[in-house]
């Protein structure tokens, strides 16, 4: 066939109204996928609230995965708070954001240990231990938090076990001064740093170590720990002087106190994958055999909340 000039018009105006047509049949690449329960909101305030996670008890997949929304702190602020397996000790946390595996979360007098001169059995020390406990709950300690201790011959033990498996562990990190500088750095003179492997029960505990090294205990007599984020206390700086009081060092060095802590989470520990666990076009996965649970990913070439059901797209 001869290619006129009417026949060329004719394609490219084909062409045009197939590409056209194909435009408004394609979805756009920016679907909403549903990320929540009908009718639950998806936010609070500047955080994401993904399923199983929800704000009250219809939105969320059980109590552990509930999300209290203060709405009285402008913007408002996302809690997560869930009792452990003694159902006695309560961790209430504000929720920084969630991912597909993992949850960063705040509680700084639950993070923090303090003392001033002594021994844990002295009664002048408070406060002198962190305890965080997530035994039977979905969440267990990412390894990527770090313990970080300030004081001058100080000690900080660490107990981490785990009541499923009863792995235990312990390591002690020492922190050390000298007479001739006025300036603590972490990880350096007056600071020890030491990260922390994965686990759902952690215990600190500080110990003055002065009374039985070659200070008298009222050369800055305070020491403190906190738990948290990898790196956020990589070059903290300090005067040794604030180890004098251990509310002026909180009140001279707010970053120490006010750091995220890093959250595995899964679906209940104790169950395995079957085959109600994930939503449509989802795969299950067992978890880390050591803690049990599973968590949902969507199958490939499908997106959206594995717990809800996954959308093909194109
Ligand atoms: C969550 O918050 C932490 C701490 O601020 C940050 O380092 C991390 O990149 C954030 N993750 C996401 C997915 O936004
Ligand atoms: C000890 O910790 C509790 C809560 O964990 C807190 O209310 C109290 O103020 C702390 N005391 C001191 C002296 O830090």
């Amino acid at each position: 066939m001869q290619i006129t000039k009417q026949n060329m018009v004719m394609r490219y105006a084909l062409f045009h109204m197939f590409f056209l047509l194909s435009l408004a049949v394609a979805p756009p690449s920016n679907a909403a996928t549903n990320n929540t329960k009908p009718g639950c909101q998806s936010r609070c305030g500047n955080v994401d609230i993904p399923y199983p996670f929800g704000i009250g008890p219809y939105c969320s997949m059980n109590v552990d995965f509930n999300i209290d929304c203060n709405i009285s702190i402008n913007p408002p602020k996302p809690y997560l708070s869930f009792v452990n397996s003694n159902d006695t000790y309560v961790h209430y946390l504000e929720v920084i954001n969630i991912s597909k595996s993992q949850i960063y979360v705040k509680n700084s007098e639950l993070q923090l240990a303090r003392s001033c001169y002594g021994m844990p059995t002295n009664n002048n020390t408070v406060n002198h231990s962190t305890r965080l406990d997530f035994f039977a709950t979905p969440y267990t300690l990412s390894d990527a938090n770090q313990l970080t201790v300030v004081g001058c011959e100080d000690l900080a033990v660490v107990r981490q076990f785990s009541n499923l498996t009863h792995i235990y562990g312990g390591i002690g990190c020492l922190s050390f001064c000298t007479d001739t500088l006025s300036i603590g750095t972490c990880p350096s003179w007056g600071c020890c740093q030491t990260n922390i492997s994965k686990t759902d029960f952690l215990y600190v505990t500080l110990f003055d170590m002065q009374t039985i090294g070659r200070r008298d205990s009222r050369y800055l007599p305070c020491s403190l720990a906190s738990v948290g984020m990898i790196g956020d206390l990589g070059n903290f700086i300090f005067n040794l002087s604030d180890l004098d009081d251990s509310t002026a060092f909180l009140k001279n060095n707010k970053e120490f106190m006010d750091r995220p802590l890093v959250l595995d989470w899964r679906i209940d520990p104790f169950s395995n994958c079957n085959k109600t666990s994930c939503g449509k076009n989802s795969v299950c996965n067992n978890w880390d055999f050591l803690y049990g649970g599973y968590q949902c990913r969507c199958m490939e070439g499908y997106e959206g909340n594995p717990y809800l059901g996954c959308q093909g797209y194109f």
